[in-house]
């Protein structure tokens, strides 16, 4: 008896694993649309120090790439929405496309390109149908590049898809079909993917939930300490995310794809610009999905490991906030590369380690003068025009700037601009309004923000040295005469 047992255990374990090992360890989503983006190569180095084994662009930049190469390191790379309609028109760019931006980095250089994201949640609905005559068959003309290329076995397709691609008509996720306005459409992705042993790849954002719905409740967003739980034909739900997946696997299923493989291509948890995006509530959200990422444990409908990429790796403080301001403040670390709070990613290793070899501009800040007058007309289009060209989105009710008064409030839109502007003089010019300090304005978890040296921030480099050579012109001129 004892010994059949002890070989049940020893077997499940190994099973356990197989499976667990068939997933590698998580992946994150690296964006580049900040005004000081962190080098290629303080990234990657980010990323191994992290453990991070598999990473997902949003386009297939040569320098990222480049930094990426004999890393070790998985990648998805992207195709922006505004390429898919050329792609979709001309098997020759798509042909072009895969040579430049996958097979020359795969043969030369070493890059282990695993997946093609083809196009960027292009049916959400803020895009009034934009992309859907576009998308599949750029689609199809990118996996037949592939094909014609010889990396079709290696590198597979996907399109990362919003979650609002498939609804349910109740709070079951049993209840889950496909959008009926693009229906069709998703049904002819879905059997090209499975045709082509590609994956459905999916964002999925508890927070969103809560951002959009005031009467959401608070603990369903997270892995623990929801009470009420959904039953669903016996399946029982405590977190929206489950909840959220399983409806797509019931689309799937209902449809003839109830074995199409799933990865979960955005999910993550911002920490500012909205009174529930703080450092608290991230660290919860992300810490619980690492938790049962580890574990392996699934979601009802589909258990076993989950194959993820939390989004995201860097704050980016170029990105449009049209979804909302919490758009600037995704990342598990801050625009310079330094973590946001703890998180453990399962390994031994308890906490995420922070970019080494960071250079930063100099201890100074842009502020109001302490004798400016706040009805002073020039005020009002001041902040305006410092928060158009650089970013407020920590200002405002339940953000970590939310309590500042109004003179800090004008500092802080002060600072970001001459930051953005990377300290230019001429960044802190409000008229008879504000003034260098080399004081931090700082307050608790208020951080008025340096910015940090990037190669084109060097502008000062490049005057220095034209200048020396100005110079040395002159010195040659008068000495010749
Ligand atoms: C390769 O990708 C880059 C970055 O996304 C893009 O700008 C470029 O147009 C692509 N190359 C081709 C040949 O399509
Ligand atoms: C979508 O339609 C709305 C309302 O008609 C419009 O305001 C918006 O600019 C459109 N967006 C795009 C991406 O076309
Ligand atoms: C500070 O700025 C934010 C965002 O513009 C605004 O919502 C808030 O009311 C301001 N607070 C004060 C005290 O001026």
């Amino acid at each position: 008896m004892g010994g059949v047992r002890k070989w049940r255990v020893f077997v499940v374990l190994l099973f356990s694993v197989v499976l667990v090992g068939r997933v590698r360890g998580i992946g994150v989503n690296w964006g580049t649309q900040a005004t000081h983006p962190l080098p290629p190569s303080t990234v990657v180095k980010l990323l191994k120090d992290n453990g991070i084994q598999k990473v997902k662009l949003f386009d297939a930049d040569s320098n990222t790439l480049d930094a990426l190469k004999k890393s070790g390191i998985q990648v998805m790379v992207g195709i922006p929405n505004d390429m898919l309609s050329s792609l979709a028109n001309s098997v020759e760019a798509a042909e072009k496309w895969v040579s430049k931006n996958v097979s020359a980095h795969v043969s030369s250089g070493g890059v282990d390109i695993r997946y093609v994201a083809v196009g960027n949640e292009p049916f959400l609905s803020t895009y009034n149908g934009s992309f859907e005559s576009t998308t599949l068959p750029a689609l199809q003309n990118i996996q037949s590049a592939l094909i014609k290329s010889g990396l079709a076995n290696h590198v597979k397709v996907t399109v990362p898809l919003n979650a609002d691609v498939y609804q349910s008509s109740s709070e079951k996720p049993s209840d889950g079909d496909f959008r009926p306005d693009i229906h069709d459409l998703m049904l002819q992705i879905v059997k090209f993917l499975s045709d082509n042993g590609a994956p459905f790849a999916v964002n999925i954002y508890p927070f969103i939930s809560l951002y959009k719905d005031a009467n959401f409740p608070v603990d369903y967003a997270f892995f623990n300490g929801y009470q009420s739980g959904i039953n669903d034909n016996g399946k029982v739900y405590d977190n929206v995310f489950d909840a959220n997946h399983d409806t797509l696997v019931w689309a799937l299923q209902k449809n003839g794809f109830g074995n199409l493989p799933i990865i979960v291509g955005e999910i993550g948890w911002p920490t500012d610009g909205d009174k529930n995006a703080n450092l608290q509530y991230a660290q919860r959200f992300n810490q619980g999905f690492m938790s049962r990422y580890v574990s392996g444990k699934g979601t009802p409908m589909r258990p076993g490991p989950v194959d993820a990429y939390l989004f995201s790796l860097i704050d980016e403080d170029d990105k449009s906030i049209q979804p909302g301001n919490f758009e600037r403040h995704w990342g598990l670390f801050y625009f310079d590369g330094q973590p946001k709070y703890q998180l453990s990613f399962g390994s031994s290793r308890n906490g995420l380690v922070g970019a080494s070899g960071v250079h930063y501009l100099a201890k100074k800040w842009c502020v109001l003068k302490p004798s400016a007058n706040l009805n002073d007309e020039q005020v009002a289009p001041s902040v305006a025009y410092a928060c158009e060209n650089a970013d407020c989105t920590s200002l405002g009710y339940g953000t970590s700037c939310g309590n500042l008064d109004t003179r800090g409030n004008i500092s802080y839109a002060f600072n970001s601009y001459y930051q953005v502007n990377d300290q230019l003089d001429s960044a802190c010019k409000f008229p008879g309004l504000s003034i260098v300090t080399d004081k931090d304005p700082s307050v608790g978890d208020c951080k008025f923000r340096i910015m940090i040296q990037t190669d084109s921030a060097h502008p000062h480099a490049t005057l220095g040295s034209y200048s020396y050579t100005m110079l040395l012109l002159l010195f040659f001129f008068f000495t010749v005469l």
